[in-house]
């Protein structure tokens, strides 16, 4: 946190199977440092004992707004206005309704009508509840009040049918509220933003591949901030074993022609391309249909170039504000300012590579340039690191879009 004091959290619990969850969601948000008032509704109570949440949370939990005790203690009114932030979780298909039709007739009900703090909800429900029409209006009225979601997740439910509504596990609920839990603004709040990330393959014949050491992580860990700097956003992802963040769109490619189609395709929607995968510059020329077999000592792979994503994205006419990175094993600032002028970007973020560097590790330092001027970043953690780039992007971005 930038401000001394705690984060503070209202936390709604409504009457949905995975309020089982919630106790863990209240401990892991402590852990983050963050008070949590929790408010639960009668069915919330119905599912989970509020003595739990109270021994876990460390303070009395409220329900009803007719509660003379609680309401001397701290009004509903000053409640409101006490948190930063407004966290229902699991937030049920009535819940929503309620919210979206403005009632005020329980406490929960009362507070996310009257607190000026961003709301939260992370939905659980049935699938066909979630899919159900009235749901679907209430979810597209909610967002377009500035109502966020977290998920809902896919899968398995608690009634045995499959699809989605599962609450997003409390982990990654408190992994997407990471940025306001150390304190980040909302500075791409609105903008949409299409990232690619990971490393390409290129097909030499049906069973092997030409591909690099990327392993996606910086451009997830973008993915993940822009997403908790309030950006809807899409990453383009190549071959890697990494989660796809909370409310990211993740279309996934194998090889650089499949990484270009996916990225024109969404580019012209997007106000900020950001280019982290490690797509092959070649690729081979000729693929066999069989297998090749193991006859000669020696084999030759014949490469020609392949498209160069970044470059086709900043040549586009009324493109999104292109970024574009840069992995240099020497002269890094001299070939990065190179390649800022040579494709036309509008900002680069240059890093070394080598054995020890960057591939594969969870941290980096790099150089961002732009045509008037540089930002040195020292080595910290790539998630660290992807929330303060983004802040220097969204700079830029307003630079170049006033
Ligand atoms: N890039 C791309 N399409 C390619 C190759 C690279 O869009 N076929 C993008 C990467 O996503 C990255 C940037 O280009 O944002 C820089 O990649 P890098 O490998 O450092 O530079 P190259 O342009 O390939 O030049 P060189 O290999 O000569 O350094």
């Amino acid at each position: 946190m930038s401000n001394q004091r705690p984060f503070r959290i209202i936390l709604g619990i409504t009457g949905g199977i995975a309020a089982y969850k919630s106790p863990d969601l209240v401990r892991r948000l402590r852990a983050e440092g963050a008070e949590v008032q929790v408010v639960m509704t009668p069915s919330g109570e119905k599912m989970v004992s509020p003595a739990v949440f109270q021994a876990v949370s460390g303070r009395a939990v409220r329900g009803d707004l007719w509660d003379a005790q609680a309401e001397d203690a701290m009004g509903h009114i000053e409640l409101a206005r006490w948190a930063d932030l407004v966290l229902v979780a699991p937030a049920t298909a009535n819940i929503m309704a309620q919210i979206a039709s403005g009632t005020a007739s329980g406490l929960l009900t009362t507070l996310c009508l009257a607190t000026k703090a961003p709301l939260l909800l992370a939905p659980a429900m049935n699938q066909a509840m979630w899919l159900h029409p009235a749901t679907q209006a209430n979810l597209q009225l909610l967002a377009e009040r500035g109502v966020g979601f977290i998920g809902p997740a896919d899968g398995e439910q608690a009634c045995g049918e499959v699809g989605p509504g599962r609450m997003v596990e409390p982990q990654q609920i408190v992994a997407a509220l990471s940025a306001e839990l150390s304190g980040v603004s909302q500075c791409l709040a609105g903008l949409s933003i299409l990232i690619t990330a990971g490393p390409t393959r290129e097909p030499i014949d049906p069973v092997r591949y030409v591909s690099n050491r990327s392993s996606g992580k910086m451009g997830f860990a973008l993915a993940h901030a822009a997403t908790a700097a309030g950006a809807k956003v899409k990453l383009v992802a190549g071959p890697v074993s990494l989660e796809t963040p909370v409310n990211v769109e993740r279309i996934d490619v194998e090889s650089a022609e499949q990484m270009r189609d996916a990225t024109l395709t969404c580019a012209p929607d997007a106000d900020i391309y950001i280019g982290a995968a490690a797509i092959a510059d070649y690729r081979p020329e000729f693929i066999p249909e069989q297998k090749i077999k193991k006859q000669a000592d020696t084999m030759d792979v014949h490469m020609v170039k392949s498209v160069d994503v970044l470059a086709e994205v900043a040549a586009l006419e009324d493109g999104p504000f292109t970024v574009g990175f840069a992995a240099e094993t020497e002269k890094l600032e001299e070939y990065a300012l190179a390649k800022l002028v040579r494709k036309n970007l509008d900002m680069i973020i240059a890093n070394l590579v080598g054995t020890k560097l960057c591939f594969d590790c969870e941290d980096n330092s790099v150089l961002v340039l732009w045509q008037e001027g540089r930002k040195e970043y020292a080595r910290m953690l790539k998630s660290e690191l992807a929330a303060r780039l983004l802040t220097t992007i969204a700079e830029r971005y307003r630079v170049a879009n006033p």
